[in-house]
């Protein structure tokens, strides 16, 4: 563990608040690198350890309850434990967790994500987004016979090589530690928004790119927000040249619109790839879009082509209880308001930071779409845009050591930020939740003014 600074109070009393969290940790340091899971769990002196969670909140094993805007990295649009749900996936883990084998959960959960998003001609189902953004660009590599791969700086597509770098850091598009150079140097990364060097850097690989991928509202769910023109205009130059369009719609499907971004935006990609909401909180991912493209994974269409069929294996594809818990996801997303009620809770939790931040004169940049709350923790911030920020410096503000203590401030506060610093919303988010975060935000603005952090 990081030597506790003990000269900041907003650390001592998060530490005072949370001893069994502190326990569990150092027993989670002899396990695990960093004593986490996944990187974003990282978090000094010591991440929370959960012992269950309901709706929008979230219990730690000292008692305390939270506010939750972590959200399941963003797969739980409905909340946690949510009931329709389960009660789909208690009923299916009573029949059975795998049958290695074909069953109708999985055709069904197929259809509906057809239903909710036009595009999906097929569907592939994978068992994390990680998997379906490496499927996508095999698939295009095969289909156009290209090698490269162009991405947006900042986007992030799971951690597999060909997406490796350019996201939190590698900006210059150089390999990461363990990827090949002949990997990275497939990639051709060009700066969201800036249309001029788009086009530029397509000219400049011509007959060579066999992919684009994007996340279609910006990296990090909007954290450098992306400009509709710019997405329109990848669309334009991509079909022109032959290229493959693939939105990672990772976050954004069935969270931006029941179609996703896609839909909001009206524009359709040749694949998209999907993960998160789409199997309501279990591990879960899909490949879906083009015909033409899929078939590459078809045994006939491929023999009837001339082509090699690509294969595909994954022992937790469209696993039952994730189909379980995907399907009821995905039917109370078609049939209720969720989406709507998520996107209003987030832009009254938007205008509720502005107006706290205000009245505190912290100039802090509140902004997001959607169920999305983004803080960018620059003391002139708020006279920024947020389409032009910097990848680079977005990561490099969440790192910073006001971020680094804005999180245990707002948890001392019963508030669970995401590392962002920011969060989704959710529908299960009420009136309850937003005093209770507003509060907290002012009180820590107050702790970490009284630290000497902000001025
Ligand atoms: C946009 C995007 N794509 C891909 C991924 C990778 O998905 P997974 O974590 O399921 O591998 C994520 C995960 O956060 C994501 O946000």
């Amino acid at each position: 563990m990081d030597a506790t600074p003990t000269n900041s109070p907003i650390i001592a009393a998060y530490l005072e608040r949370t001893p069994g969290s502190a326990a569990a940790y150092a027993r989670a340091l002899n396990a695990f690198p960093s004593g986490i899971t996944h990187d974003n769990r990282y978090l000094r002196p010591h991440p929370l350890s959960v012992t269950h969670a309901r709706g929008a909140r979230k219990w730690d094993v000292d008692g305390h309850v939270y506010v939750d805007y972590v959200g399941g990295h963003g797969a739980l649009l409905l909340g946690h434990a949510h009931p329709a749900v389960t009660a789909r996936v208690t009923e299916q883990l009573a029949k059975g967790s795998h049958f290695g084998a074909n069953h109708e959960l999985e055709v069904r959960w197929a259809e509906l994500v057809r239903e909710l998003m036009p595009s999906a001609e097929l569907v592939r189902f994978t068992s994390s987004g990680t998997e379906a953004t490496l499927m996508a660009l095999r698939l295009a590599r095969a289909v156009t016979g290209r090698t490269k791969i162009l991405r947006v700086r900042g986007h992030f597509h799971g951690w597999h090589d060909h997406m490796a770098m350019g996201f939190q850091s590698h900006f210059d598009g150089s390999a990461t530690p363990g990827v090949l150079d002949e990997v990275a140097a497939q990639i051709v990364l060009v700066d969201p928004n800036d249309e001029a060097g788009l086009i530029a850097a397509l000219d400049a690989s011509d007959g060579t790119i066999a992919a684009a991928i994007l996340e279609p509202t910006g990296s990090g769910y909007g954290q450098v927000p992306l400009e509709p023109a710019f997405v329109a205009t990848l669309r334009r130059e991509t079909e022109r040249r032959g290229i493959v369009l693939v939105f990672d719609e990772v976050v954004t499907g069935f969270r931006v619109a029941r179609g996703g971004a896609q839909a909001a935006l009206g524009v359709t990609p040749d694949l998209t790839t999907l993960a998160k909401i789409l199997a309501g909180g279990l591990p879960g991912g899909a490949v879906v879009g083009r015909r033409d493209l899929l078939e590459r994974l078809d045994f006939e269409r491929a023999r009837a082509l001339g082509v090699e069929k690509i294969a595909h294996q994954g022992t937790y594809n469209a696993n039952p209880v994730s189909a379980a818990a995907g399907l009821a996801t995905l039917e109370l997303v078609r049939d209720t308001d969720a989406i709507e009620r998520a996107h209003a809770y987030a832009a009254r939790l938007r205008e509720g930071a502005r107006a706290v931040l205000r009245e505190e004169s912290v100039g802090w940049l509140v902004y997001g779409q959607h169920t999305g709350l983004h803080l960018f923790l620059d003391a002139d911030g708020h006279g920024r845009r947020p389409t032009g920020l910097r990848p680079s410096e977005v990561k490099a503000r969440a790192a910073t050591e006001i971020a680094r203590k804005l999180r245990p401030a707002m948890l001392a506060q019963g508030v669970d930020l995401a590392p962002w610093p920011g969060g989704p919303a959710s529908a299960a988010h009420d009136d309850d939740d937003l005093d209770v975060t507003l509060v907290a935000l002012r009180a820590a603005v107050r702790a970490l003014k009284e630290e000497g952090e902000l001025g």
